[in-house]
Formats: C-alpha cells, structure tokens, sequence
C-alpha cells in the first residue's frame, strides 16, 4: 500500500490518499484541541495510543456487526480505512448528563439518563458546531430520511456494545460522538473511537478517564488513555 499526498488535515488526524481510490491512510497526530481548536496541545504518545485503541474498538464493534472503516494498523500511528463519503454530522448518545447538556438544559450533572438520549450536532467549526434535528438535516440535504435513521439505529447499537464492555472493564460510558459516511451504498461506521471523542469514568470513584483532563486542565491525560486501554487489554507495544 502506497501512501500518497496528504488530502487533509483536521485538528488531530491527517488524511492522505494511497493507490488505491476507495481505500485512505488516516494517521492520528500528538496534537490536541479543544473549544474549537481555541485550546491546542502536544501530547506525547497520544498518537500512538488513539490509533491502536480505535483500531480494538472498531474490531469489537465489526465482531458485534457494525460495519465500520477500519481495514488495518499500518503502524503506530496510521491505519488503512475505507474511503467514505462522509457525512457531516456528529451523532452524541449520552447515558450520563455532563458537558454541554448539563449548560444548555440545566440538568444535573452526573444524573443517570433513563433511556439515552441522542443529539445530532452539525460538523462546523465556525458556527461551534450546532446542536440540529432530523429536519434540519434532511431539508438541508445533509443526508437521507433514511440515512438519519440509520446512523440514530446504529449509533444506539454501538452504546449496547461499547457499555458493557466498558463496564466489565470498571468504567462508565458517559457520553460519545460518531461520524458516518456512504460507502457502497452502505452507512458505515467512520473517524474515530478514542477518548478523545468520548468520556468514561471510572465505575467506583467517577475519575475522569478521557479529553475532559484536557478540557479541564486535569493533567495526566495521555496516562489516562493508557489506563482506559490496559483496562481494556488493547496491546500499545
Ligand atoms: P473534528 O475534530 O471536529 O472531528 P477535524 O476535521 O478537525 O474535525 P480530524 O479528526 O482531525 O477532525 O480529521 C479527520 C477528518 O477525516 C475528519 O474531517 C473526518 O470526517 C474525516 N474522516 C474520518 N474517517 C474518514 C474516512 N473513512 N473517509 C473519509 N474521511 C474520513
Ligand atoms: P458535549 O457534551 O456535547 O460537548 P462538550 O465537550 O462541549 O461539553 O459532547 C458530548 C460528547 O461528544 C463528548 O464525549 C465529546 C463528544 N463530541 C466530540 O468529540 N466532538 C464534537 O464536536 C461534539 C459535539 C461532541
């Protein structure tokens, strides 16, 4: 596999094309940001461990059928994916209030959400990503009636698995983000996996396992990842 010129940089993967048209290089970088990229760090090795710990996780959700991008690890830090259209909108299902529901409702934090809830949030760094409805996506052609309904269907099929086998690993799956594309005619599963685009707490204390050390200013954040994954059993080496 021949990696070809760089497509595109986000804020914390870059994007390059390889020889072959429907497959991509995704390679996970050190850099961190937050607050719409106000806040911007290096962290050593997060790279590294985001690329291997995504790669565990879309392996378990493909064993539990959820078709997703991933093809391979080529190294440390880059995987060979599926070339998707991507869709641009984020599909959050929480089951724990924080973060920005907790701002704009006004629920307690750290209250258990009985059933999840779901929210979609257009992909805009601009206009700070804003929170829109299956109306607004399907008016503004963002994708289809049932392209919306699948990625609701399938972003609640990954809770059912990620939860439990979080839980067995002593933690609690707050909240999450995920991103689809078409492929083939198919909604399949793209971006990431990774604490960087979730929160996990710790089952007994609620320690914050995930970006919020760096949102917050916590430290020991790239340690936290390490933790989420040796908990897990996701081989780093
Ligand atoms: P954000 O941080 O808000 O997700 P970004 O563009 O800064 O936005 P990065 O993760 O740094 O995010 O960049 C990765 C880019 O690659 C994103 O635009 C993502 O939608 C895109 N992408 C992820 N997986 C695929 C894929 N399989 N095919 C095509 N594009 C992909
Ligand atoms: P949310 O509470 O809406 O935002 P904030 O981080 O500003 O408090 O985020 C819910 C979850 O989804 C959280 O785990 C972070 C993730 N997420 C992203 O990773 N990127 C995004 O653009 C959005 C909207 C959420």
């Amino acid at each position: 596999m021949e990696k070809k010129a760089e497509l595109y940089a986000g804020k914390a993967k870059s994007v390059y094309a390889t020889d072959e048209d429907d497959k991509l290089i995704l390679r996970f970088r050190n850099d961190t940001s937050a607050f719409d990229g106000e806040k911007m760090e290096q962290l050593e090795r997060k790279g590294m461990v985001n690329n291997k710990f995504n790669a565990f996780i879309m392996r378990k959700l493909e064993e539990a059928g959820v078709e997703t991008h991933q093809i391979e690890l080529l190294s440390d830090e880059e995987s060979l994916v599926k070339k998707l259209d991507m869709i641009p909108i984020e599909c959050v299902v929480r089951n724990i209030a924080t973060g920005s529901i907790v701002r704009r409702l006004g629920v307690e934090d750290g209250m258990d959400l009985d059933p999840p809830t779901f929210e979609f949030f257009l992909k805009n760094d601009e206009l700070h990503d804003p929170m829109v409805n299956d109306y607004h996506i399907r008016t503004f052609g963002w994708a289809s009636e049932e392209e919306v309904a699948a990625m609701k269907e399938l972003t609640f099929k990954v809770n059912g698995i990620l939860k439990q086998l979080f839980l067995d690993a002593g933690m609690l799956l707050v909240d999450y983000k995920l991103e689809f594309g078409r492929y083939q005619g198919r909604i399949v599963l793209g971006d990431e996996f990774t604490p960087d685009g979730c929160r996990l707490w710790d089952k007994d204390t609620r320690n914050k396992l995930d970006k919020d050390r760096f949102r917050q200013g916590l430290g020991g954040v790239v340690e936290a990842y390490e933790e989420v994954a040796h908990r897990l059993g996701v081989p780093l080496e």
